[in-house]
């Protein structure tokens, strides 16, 4: 068994050289997740509540196993990989990266000493801190519609060479509607790039050698409600 994954970088964030789009989701978060109002408290409220509303899904999908070492890419508040933690009885130390400091700052503060590591790092997932196959599972969840198609093909890639054979991948993300103006409003809303149809997202991961691609169903409980969701193996 390889070693529990070291950051490569110092993971303070500081010094990423960061795309238009990557900018645009980072000012967004640090802005909506760090300030005091009524819609601050309740995008937190949402993220606070993604550990109960997507744990579930997660460690069905991964075959989540205690000795499993985990990264979350877009990590958020960091609920799911806490929860998921805990309900695994996790044996290994588990790793968020996020863009946005604000996500990070409070992940890291809402920590448990008593639990087993957890480490939230500022990083981009397009230069992920790591190297090697040092990842059983790597999860993105509603993280893909930030990326244009060569930035989740290079996310793909990366998250591919960190798992390394028998690791898995999963993943979900809004399901477009057959209408455009509601598939604008989601985009807009959250300052993202492009829903993409299953047809779009299997051949994008089969393309960068995930085989063994299995649908599965994953619900988010507030709008706008349908999700895309596989896992899946490099081969
Ligand atoms: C909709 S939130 C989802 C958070 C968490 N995964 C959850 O389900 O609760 C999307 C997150 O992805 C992060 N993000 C977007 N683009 C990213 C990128 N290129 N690298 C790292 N994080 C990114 C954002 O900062 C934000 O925290």
């Amino acid at each position: 068994m390889e070693q529990p994954p070291q950051p490569a970088g110092s993971g303070s964030g500081n010094g990423l050289r960061l795309s238009e789009s990557e900018t645009r989701a980072q000012a967004f978060y640090d802005r909506w997740i760090g300030k005091g109002d009524l819609f601050s408290q309740l995008g937190r409220a949402v993220f606070s509540l993604s550990g109960t509303v997507y744990a579930g899904g997660f460690i069905r999908a991964g075959g989540l196993r205690p000795e499993d070492r985990v990264l979350e890419v877009g990590s958020g508040l960091g609920k799911i990989l806490t929860a998921s933690q805990r309900r695994v009885c996790a044996k290994q130390p588990y790793f968020g990266i996020d863009l946005s400091y604000e996500m990070v700052r409070r992940a890291r503060r809402d920590l448990d000493p008593r639990r087993p590591p957890l480490h939230f790092l500022v990083a981009s997932a397009l230069q992920m801190p790591f190297r090697g196959h040092c990842f059983d599972v790597v999860l993105l969840s509603h993280v893909v519609k930030y990326l244009t198609d060569p930035q989740l093909r290079l996310v793909l890639a990366q998250v591919r060479d960190l798992l390394g054979p028998g690791g898995r991948i999963v993943l979900w993300e809004f399901r477009p509607y057959p209408w455009g103006a509601i598939n604008r409003t989601i985009l807009r809303g959250s300052r993202s790039h492009k829903l993409r149809s299953a047809t779009e997202l299997v051949s994008l991961l089969q393309e960068q050698g995930y085989r063994n691609l299995q649908p599965f169903s994953i619900h988010t409980p507030w709008p706008p409600f349908r999700n895309l969701a596989f896992s899946g193996q490099p081969e």
